[in-house]
């Protein structure tokens, strides 16, 4: 996620006006009163999903431009525009199955999605007919939103049966900036020895308490990936990440998964130097800020994802991997500047129109915004061919 550009930091609304669910903050005080500090996943799970005052529960969506923060499908169609040119050779690679069913996991309101069948319904792809598309998300009225949306663009045909939903599937399953929102631990390491940071509460503030470790996975995944963290230095270790992908990778018979998000290998994202104190964020209002004691069931929480973790998981889960990549090299290879192009050369775009798109791919491909993100592919029964144009793509390389 990213913040919307153009806005002025300095005199953003009055964060402190936003405020906390108490009503949550309380039910938080009370399980710490109960059972003494509780680990910071189950504290980012009640902030985030706590079904009564969880972020991600709350009426309305927040990512957009008005929002909290930025997404890439949220920042412009474009976006879904090329993910349709790669799911369309998908679609051919699986020889042209149908149903072709996109399984999306975090799909909100169903932006992306949406730009997905434009594109295809645009271009006059065969895909279009027979897509059919299986959104999942952890709050239900997102998808009555989503209903909504198709119904008044009469495109209701486009769901997944929902009575068969949770069945294998033929297709592409998608997550866009899911795997940042699952809950994590945070660890710290003192004198040689590896602490876990729990959540406490005093002075009815919660507080970082460091304890020995709740679980000795914490310490086996560092081990597995050979990582030593400095002494003093904080991390995020997400013990989410395998449950999560061994689930998704269950549901897809033959296809393609594909994860983009915020993330490094592990060498890089455990980085002594350069990530001492962890990638732990908070979002609210297009500001970003590292107290996820603040603002508790109104700000986002995030931490970048361990692509090291992710692939030893897929690998786990029996899918291949066809690649990992940033999000400027995978737009590019899947000729998001030939979209561009097709929109300036259109007479019918205004320079409003123009303007808006172009600055929108240059944010999705910038190193320094979205453009860093990871891309991450595997597949289950894929047979062997060609690198997607998505993964073949190297920036330099031509
Ligand atoms: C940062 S938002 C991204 C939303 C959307 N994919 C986008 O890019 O704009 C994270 C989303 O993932 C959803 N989410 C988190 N955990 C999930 C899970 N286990 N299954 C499905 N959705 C989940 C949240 O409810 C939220 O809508």
């Amino acid at each position: 996620m990213e913040l919307t550009p153009g806005l002025r930091r300095d005199a953003g609304p009055d964060l402190d006006a936003v405020g906390q669910d108490d009503a949550l903050v309380a039910r938080i005080e009370d399980e710490i009163g109960r059972a003494g500090p509780i680990a910071f996943a189950r504290f980012m799970e009640l902030a985030l999903y706590d079904p009564a005052g969880g972020y991600y529960r709350a009426a309305a969506a927040r990512p957009g431009h008005d929002g909290d923060f930025l997404t890439a499908p949220e920042t412009h169609p474009i976006f879904g525009a090329a993910l349709a040119r790669g799911l369309e050779e998908v679609w051919e690679h699986l020889g042209r199955p149908d149903p072709f069913v996109l399984r999306e996991y975090g799909a909100g309101t169903g932006t992306l999605a949406l730009a997905i069948l434009e594109r295809l319904e645009l271009d006059g792809s065969g895909l279009a007919r027979v897509i059919r598309y299986d959104p999942i998300e952890v709050e239900p009225r997102r998808l009555q939103t989503l209903a909504e949306r198709l119904g008044a663009l009469g495109r209701s045909d486009f769901m997944f049966d929902p009575g068969s939903s949770g069945q294998t599937i033929v297709g592409a399953i998608l997550g866009n900036e899911v795997l940042d929102a699952l809950p994590t631990h945070r660890v710290v390491v003192r004198d040689g020895r590896l602490l876990e940071i729990l959540v406490g509460s005093r002075d009815g503030r919660f507080t970082d308490v460091e304890a020995a470790p709740t679980t000795p996975a914490l310490a086996a995944r560092l081990a597995d990936e050979g990582i030593a963290l400095a002494d003093g230095q904080r991390a995020e270790i997400c013990l989410d990440l395998e449950p999560w992908i061994a689930h998704a990778a269950t549901g897809m018979e033959r296809g393609l998964l594909l994860l983009i998000d915020y993330g490094y290998p592990a060498p890089e994202l455990y980085d002594p130097v350069r990530r001492r104190d962890g990638t732990l964020r908070a979002y609210l209002r297009q500001r970003v800020h590292d107290d996820p004691y603040r603002h508790i069931g109104r700000q986002d929480l995030t931490a970048h994802v361990d692509v090291t973790a992710v692939e030893r998981a897929a690998a786990a889960a029996g899918l291949v991997h066809l690649g990992t990549t940033t999000q400027a090299e995978f737009l590019v290879g899947l000729g998001t500047q030939e979209l561009l192009q097709a929109i300036q050369a259109d007479p019918a775009t205004t320079l409003e129109v123009y303007l808006a798109v172009r600055s929108a791919v240059m944010r999705l491909l910038d190193p320094g915004a979205m453009g860093r993100f990871r891309v991450m592919g595997f597949a289950r029964d894929w047979a062997d061919g060609p690198p997607l144009a998505g993964f073949a793509y190297r920036l330099g390389a031509r």
